[in-house]
């Protein structure tokens, strides 16, 4: 029998698959049949801090306006309201989550300023929270502010949470600082227990007709596991602390990926909304049956067997063999058919 066991941000889970933050994991039904579908951990919605503050994020609208793209899993969608409104609500949902599923519970923070960040930090470790994820959600458009200023807010940031509150933290990174590796090893130092890598940003579209520049959620797709794929292949014999792969994460195929690249647990948020929670059973199948058909017996023993300081070819994970790749891609255009053509005729 496979053996699934691992470790996160020092909690021992029955296996890498975590629920990451997202409607399902804000509702309590659907938290319990996270659950019964296996998964091992279940990192509720961010609280926002503008949310609390009345100065709203416009989720609603963003819910709303492709309800109809997403058909089905879009109903799923609670409203604004329900999401995760309000501090009283949340630490109750943190402390009901507690009561209703055994698996760890894990609250996500994403604060305005610094002493919001505390307050609230303290909150939801009071709620009962096992472990905090800090949602460092935040596009960088400020010209004044430099890439070097950003960085150390963030660390000085992370460092008096960790101060602040006993429980572990992991920090949910977006892949666009500047030197992502650098940071990723000063997070540690600051006190950091583990990093998700990554967050996913969502871009504005512009309808030509109104010329409105609109918010737009769209689901992931598996080709995005490729960042963060690289990322922790990159950073694992880099970092101690635990690493969240997330973003692109839709089968157990997927999931073994990121495990051998040096991830600790494997995240998914789209492929449940698209598939339903049951998916979750799906995902580990297979995980199981790819360790099964490759001679791997744990989880433990697959975690890193393929980052950058265990393959031949610690470069393919940095240029991806860049020349040798564009090259290769470049002879089957030149001179072909293109692609939708070539498609229509065979
Ligand atoms: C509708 C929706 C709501 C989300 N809400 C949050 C949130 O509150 N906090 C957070 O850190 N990430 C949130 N995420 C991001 C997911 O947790 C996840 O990081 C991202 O979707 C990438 O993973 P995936 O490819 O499995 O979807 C949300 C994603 C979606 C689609």
């Amino acid at each position: 029998m496979t053996d699934l066991h691992t470790k996160y941000l020092g909690l021992s889970l029955k296996s890498p698959l975590v629920a990451s933050a997202g409607p399902f994991t804000g509702d309590l039904d659907r938290m319990a049949e996270l659950e019964e579908a296996g998964v091992a951990a279940i990192v509720l919605p961010s609280l926002f801090e503008e949310q609390i503050e009345h100065d709203t994020l416009e989720i609603d609208r963003l819910f709303s306006i492709h309800r109809e793209s997403f058909g089905e899993a879009m109903s799923f969608f609670p409203e604004v309201d329900d999401y995760n409104s309000g501090i009283d609500a949340y630490m109750e949902m943190i402390e009901k989550a507690k009561e209703r599923v055994d698996v760890p519970v894990i609250a996500s923070l994403n604060g305005t300023n610094i002493g919001g960040w505390l307050k609230y930090a303290r909150l939801l470790e009071g709620a009962g929270a096992d472990a905090m994820e800090l949602n460092l959600y935040t596009v960088a458009a400020n010209p004044l502010i430099d890439g070097a200023s950003l960085e150390r807010e963030h660390l000085e940031l992370v460092a008096l949470i960790g101060e602040e509150v006993s429980i572990p933290i992991a920090v949910k990174l977006s892949p666009y600082y500047s030197s992502l590796s650098a940071f990723a090893v000063s997070l540690q130092e600051a006190g950091a227990s583990g990093l998700v890598m990554f967050n996913r940003f969502y871009s504005p579209d512009l309808n030509l007709e109104t010329l409105d520049v609109m918010p737009r959620i769209a689901l992931s797709t598996p080709e995005e596991l490729r960042l963060p794929l690289r990322w922790i292949g990159i950073l694992r014999e880099h970092l101690s602390i635990s690493i969240a792969g997330s973003t692109g994460v839709h089968s157990g195929f997927d999931s073994a990926k990121l495990i051998l690249a040096g991830a600790d647990v494997t995240m998914t948020t789209s492929s449940l909304l698209i598939h339903g929670v049951q998916h979750l059973t799906t995902i580990e199948k297979q995980l199981r049956e790819w360790m099964v058909e490759h001679d791997y017996e744990s989880v433990e023993q697959m975690r890193g067997a393929v980052a950058s300081d265990a393959v031949a070819d610690p470069a393919a994970y940095e240029r991806a063999n860049y020349i040798g790749n564009i090259a290769s891609f470049t002879s089957q255009f030149v001179g072909a058919e293109p692609i939708g053509l070539s498609r229509k005729d065979g």
